[in-house]
């Protein structure tokens, strides 16, 4: 790329001076360099350019460029200030700059971020045995994003149902779930806007609608390698699993030895109020195979399966692998998250019970708010009409939220969020609703 370069103005300048002898073409020639260097200096260079010029464009992002962020707050380059409702997408659990998680990742950082899988570290054990405490089922694979943990899950599900017969490889998906971008798990994403531009993708999935019993009966046979959902799918708009439906999964998967898997990428770690949103039911419906991140970090990147014996037993020494997964920088993260989790447990039910009362209040003055769902601090706010310009609107008015599946506004705030907090967040929505002319009255 051709770029103005003051220095080679100067030289230019200076020497044609010299060679002129003309003393005023030295003084234009430091002119330009001092105003083009004055120039470099007050304005910083476009980060949103650069982004346009140089990345994949396979992002729309919204206009601002954030910085740093303190609590449930982040702040952009002009320092304006904006209430995160949405936490990297679920991700950031403790907010920004928590005291805690920061000490630790200063210190580990300081220590070792990274040893390959080759070795033992300090921490992976740890935060293993935390995990599965917490959830039940007995053994861990770290890997680094939601996605993958998907792909690992897969490939259990495949290998458990190899090992049984040739031709027990169907999975089992639900419509309107979201499951990752990587083939495999775009294979069992029940969404065409995902999936239709990489077609064909992995056979033998069988779709069938969320909460429907008899669909479900009717799919899952001697064929069937696992069942996979969401119990509160996310990107397909905030819908939860009936425990009715979710028992049925159990027993079918039981009758048909297939494995259960569960997605708790968006719905789990404590997001729920549980920490895991299968522990919502009483009893608890035990699966084979939860998949988790987002929230496990952080904000760093931590990925995981956690499964029973029986669906562990297919990824023996060789079978499966990461080189960055599970190092101790993001495992020792972890094991603080998991610390203070214990603490954020019982405050992430009353907060989101909270927001969701503040939320059907509203509903009696904004007719156009179609339903409130959600559990614990996943919350979904359906409107008659999209939400992309509501989303626009929270911006400029100082709130970070999200549209999902076009008609649903999602809140996935910090686990740290507090009731003063959601208050602001509802006063912004009510200033934001007052102005919102629905489409058919524009
Ligand atoms: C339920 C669910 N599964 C999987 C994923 C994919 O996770 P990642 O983006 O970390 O690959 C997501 C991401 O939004 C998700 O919500």
């Amino acid at each position: 790329m051709e770029e103005s370069n003051p220095g080679t103005a100067l030289i230019v300048t200076f020497r044609a001076g010299c060679i002129f002898g003309h003393p005023g073409a030295i003084w234009i020639g430091f002119s330009i360099f001092f105003y083009t260097k004055w120039m470099e200096a007050v304005t910083p260079p476009s980060v949103i350019d650069l982004e346009k010029q140089y990345l994949l464009q396979n992002y729309a992002r919204l206009p601002v460029v954030l910085q740093r962020g303190k609590g449930c707050y982040v702040y952009d380059t002009s320092g304006k200030r904006y209430l995160d409702l949405l936490a990297g997408i679920g991700v950031n659990s403790l907010g920004y700059a928590h005291p805690r998680l920061t000490k630790v990742i200063r210190e580990q950082a300081g220590r070792m971020i990274h040893c390959s899988n080759l070795y033992y570290h300090e921490y992976a054990g740890p935060l293993a045995e935390r995990i599965a405490r917490a959830s039940g089922l007995a053994r861990v694979f770290y890997c680094n994003s939601g996605t993958e943990a998907n792909e690992t899950a897969l490939k259990m599900a495949k290998g458990y149902g190899h090992a049984i017969s040739s031709g027990k490889y169907e999975i089992v998906a639900l419509d309107n779930s979201f499951h990752g971008r990587t083939i495999g798990a775009l294979s069992v994403t029940g969404q065409e806007s995902y999936r239709r531009d990489f077609e064909p993708l992995m056979p033998g999935v069988r779709f069938v609608p969320r909460n429907d019993i008899t669909a479900l009966e009717q799919v899952v046979n001697e064929r069937t390698c696992a069942i996979i959902m969401e119990l509160v799918q996310g990107e397909g708009g905030i819908h939860a699993m009936t425990e009715e439906y979710v028992r049925k999964a159990r027993e079918l998967a039981d009758r048909h030895n297939a494995l259960l898997i569960f997605d708790e990428i968006q719905c789990g770690v404590g997001r729920t109020g549980t920490y895991f949103a299968y522990q919502l039911f009483d009893p608890a419906i035990l699966p084979d195979i939860i998949t988790v991140a987002k929230p496990i970090a952080s904000g760093l990147a931590l990925g995981l399966v956690a499964c029973n014996e029986r669906a562990a037993g297919v990824l023996t020494p060789g079978k499966h692998g990461t080189t960055f997964g599970g190092g101790p920088l993001v495992c020792r993260a972890g094991l603080e998250f998991f610390n203070i989790l214990d603490e954020l447990l019982p405050r992430i039910t009353e907060v989101g019970s909270y927001f969701r009362m503040r939320l059907t209040e509203m509903q009696r003055q904004f007719s156009f708010i179609k339903e409130i769902r959600g559990v614990g601090l996943m919350i979904g706010v359906e409107l008659e009409f999209s939400c992309k310009p509501v989303v626009l609107d929270c911006l400029e008015n100082g709130m970070l939220i999200n549209c999902t599946h076009d008609y649903t506004l999602r809140a996935l705030p910090p686990y740290i969020v507090t009731e003063q907090e959601v208050d602001r967040a509802i006063t912004i929505l009510k200033r934001v609703f007052k102005k919102t002319k629905p489409p058919q009255a524009a």
